[in-house]
C-alpha cells in the first residue's frame, strides 16, 4: 500500500479503508459495487454500525439505559432489523417511521419512544394501538389530544413532556433546539402545570421527563447542562407526587466530519456520557438516548461518477452523477463531507482543485467548493464520506432523478437494501 493511499484515510473510522485495488468496505471493493450496481450508491458498513452502538452502549453501562436510535437518520428496514436484533429501542417522529419499526421487529414496539412537535390524533391512536414505550408530548393540546384518543381506545398513555431547557449548544441554526424561540417542547417553568393536569387524566400516565438540545453537537457541556435543569425539575415532580421513571436525554451527540476525523469515538462518547449521568446520580431513573447520527453517520458513503470534468475560464468542475437530491446536506447546510477518490492512479500525487457538483439546475447543488483532489479521470468513481446519517432519508426526486439504490456490507457479503428506483416508480401514482 502506497503511503499516499495509508495518509487518505488515516486514522477515520475502519469501516472504510484502502488496499492496492482502491478503497474497500470492509471486504468489499466500492469499484466493484459501484460497476455491479451502478451509481449513485449509499453503502454502508454493518461492522461499523455494529462497533459504533456497542461503544455508545458500553458507555452508559453504569446506569440502567435503553437505546432509542432514531429512526430519521437512517430508516432503511434492513438497519432498523439489524439495529432491532441487538435489543436496540427507536426514536420515531411520524406514524410512517412507527411502521418501520413494527415492518422491521414486531416487539420493538415496547422500546419505542414518539417524539415531534406535530403528532396527529391518527398517529398517536397507532401508537397507542401498537403499546410504546412513552409519548414525549410537546404542548398542552398535544397532551389533551392524547388523553382523547387514549380514552377512545380505553388505553392508558406513557408521557413525558419534552422540556425546553433554554440552553444554548453550538451547532447550524436549523438543527438547534434547545431554546425558548425554537418551537421545541414546553419551558421548564410552565411544564410543571402541565404534568399536575396529565396527572388529573384517567387515560394518562405521567412516566418521565424528556429534553433534546440539537443535533450535530460536538462540544459534551450543554447535554450537562440541559441535563442538571432536567434533575432538579425531575426532584420537584417527584415532590409534587409524580411518579418519573425515565429521563428521555433525545440525541445529537454530533461527529466529525473532517478529514483530521481520528477514531476518537469511544473517548468522546465517555465524555458525553459522563456529563449526562454526574446530573442524574443518585435519582434511580432508566435514561432513554436517542443517538442517530452518531450510530450511522459514519458508517455510510455515498459513491458517484464522475461524468464530466469542465472548466470555465479558470474554474475547474468535476460534474457527478449524484446530486443534491440524493445528498442535500451541503446545499441544505452548507456541510462539509469529506470526499476521496475509489482509486488512485500511480500519479495520485497530483491534485487539482474543484467544485465537485451534481447535474441539477441550481447552482446550490453542489457537494464541495474549491476542493483538492488526487486528479481523476472523467468515469472514475468518488466516495462522499460520512453519509450514512441524514443522506438517503432526505432525498427526493426533483428533477425527476429516481432514488439511489443502498447496499449494505458486512464483511464479504454485499447486500442490496434498497433497490434503485425506476422513472416509472415515480410515474405510477400520478395521473
Ligand atoms: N431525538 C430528537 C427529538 C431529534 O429531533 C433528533 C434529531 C434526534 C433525536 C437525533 O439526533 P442525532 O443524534 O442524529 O443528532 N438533517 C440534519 C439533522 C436533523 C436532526 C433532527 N433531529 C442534518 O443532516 O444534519
Amino acid at each position: 500500500m502506497t503511503s499516499r493511499k495509508q495518509n487518505m484515510l488515516s486514522g477515520r473510522p475502519p469501516g472504510f479503508v484502502y488496499d492496492d485495488a482502491g478503497l474497500r468496505c470492509e471486504g468489499v471493493s466500492l469499484q466493484k459495487l459501484a460497476q455491479k450496481f451502478s451509481t449513485p450508491l449509499y453503502v454502508y458498513s454493518a461492522a461499523t454500525i455494529d462497533q459504533r452502538y456497542r461503544t455508545f452502549d458500553g458507555a452508559f453501562r453504569e446506569i440502567p439505559h435503553t437505546i432509542c436510535y432514531s429512526v430519521k437518520a437512517n430508516s432503511n428496514l434492513s438497519i432498523l432489523r439489524f439495529l432491532a436484533k441487538k435489543g436496540c429501542g427507536f426514536d420515531v417522529v411520524s406514524g410512517g417511521e412507527l411502521e418501520r419499526v413494527l415492518a422491521a421487529d414486531r416487539k420493538a414496539a415496547k422500546k419505542v419512544v414518539f417524539s415531534g412537535v406535530g403528532k396527529t390524533r391518527d398517529e398517536l391512536s397507532a401508537a397507542l394501538k401498537a403499546g410504546i414505550l412513552l409519548f414525549n408530548i410537546e404542548s398542552e393540546s398535544e397532551l389533551s389530544a392524547l388523553a382523547e384518543c387514549a380514552a377512545k381506545l380505553k388505553k392508558t398513555a406513557p408521557v413525558a413532556l419534552r422540556v425546553n431547557p433554554d440552553v444554548a449548544a453550538e451547532t447550524h441554526p436549523y438543527i438547534s433546539t434547545g431554546l425558548h424561540k425554537h418551537k421545541f417542547g414546553v419551558p421548564i417553568d410552565k411544564a410543571r402545570a402541565l404534568y399536575a393536569k396529565a396527572a388529573t387524566s384517567r387515560y394518562l400516565k405521567v412516566r418521565g421527563v424528556s429534553v433534546h438540545i440539537g443535533s450535530q453537537i460536538t462540544d459534551a457541556s450543554p447535554f450537562g447542562e440541559a441535563m442538571e435543569r432536567v434533575a432538579d425539575f425531575v426532584r420537584t415532580l417527584r415532590r409534587d407526587g409524580h411518579t418519573i421513571d425515565y429521563v428521555d436525554a433525545g440525541g445529537g451527540l454530533g461527529i466529525s466530519y473532517d478529514k483530521s476525523n481520528a477514531d476518537v469515538f469511544p473517548a468522546q462518547v465517555a465524555d458525553y456520557a459522563g456529563n449526562l449521568i454526574a446530573p442524574l446520580r443518585g435519582l434511580k431513573i432508566r435514561l432513554l438516548l436517542e443517538p442517530g447520527r452518531s450510530i450511522v453517520g459514519p458508517a455510510g458513503v455515498l459513491l458517484t461518477k464522475v461524468v464530466y470534468k469542465k472548466a470555465n475560464d479558470g474554474k475547474r468542475f468535476l460534474v457527478v452523477d449524484a446530486a443534491m437530491n440524493d445528498l442535500i446536506r451541503p446545499a441544505l447546510y452548507g456541510a462539509h463531507h469529506e470526499i476521496v477518490p475509489v482509486t488512485l492512479s500511480a500519479d495520485a500525487g497530483v491534485t487539482e482543485t474543484a467544485d465537485i457538483v451534481g447535474p441539477v439546475c441550481e447552482t446550490g447543488d453542489f457537494f464541495a467548493r474549491d476542493r483538492a483532489l488526487p486528479a481523476v479521470e472523467e468515469g472514475a468513481v468518488l466516495a462522499i464520506l460520512d453519509a450514512g446519517a441524514y443522506g438517503m432519508v432526505l432525498a427526493s426526486n426533483y428533477n425527476t432523478r429516481s432514488r439511489a439504490a443502498e447496499v449494505l456490507v458486512s464483511g464479504k457479503s454485499a447486500k442490496v437494501i434498497r433497490k434503485r428506483e425506476k422513472i416509472s416508480d415515480l410515474l405510477r401514482a400520478e395521473r
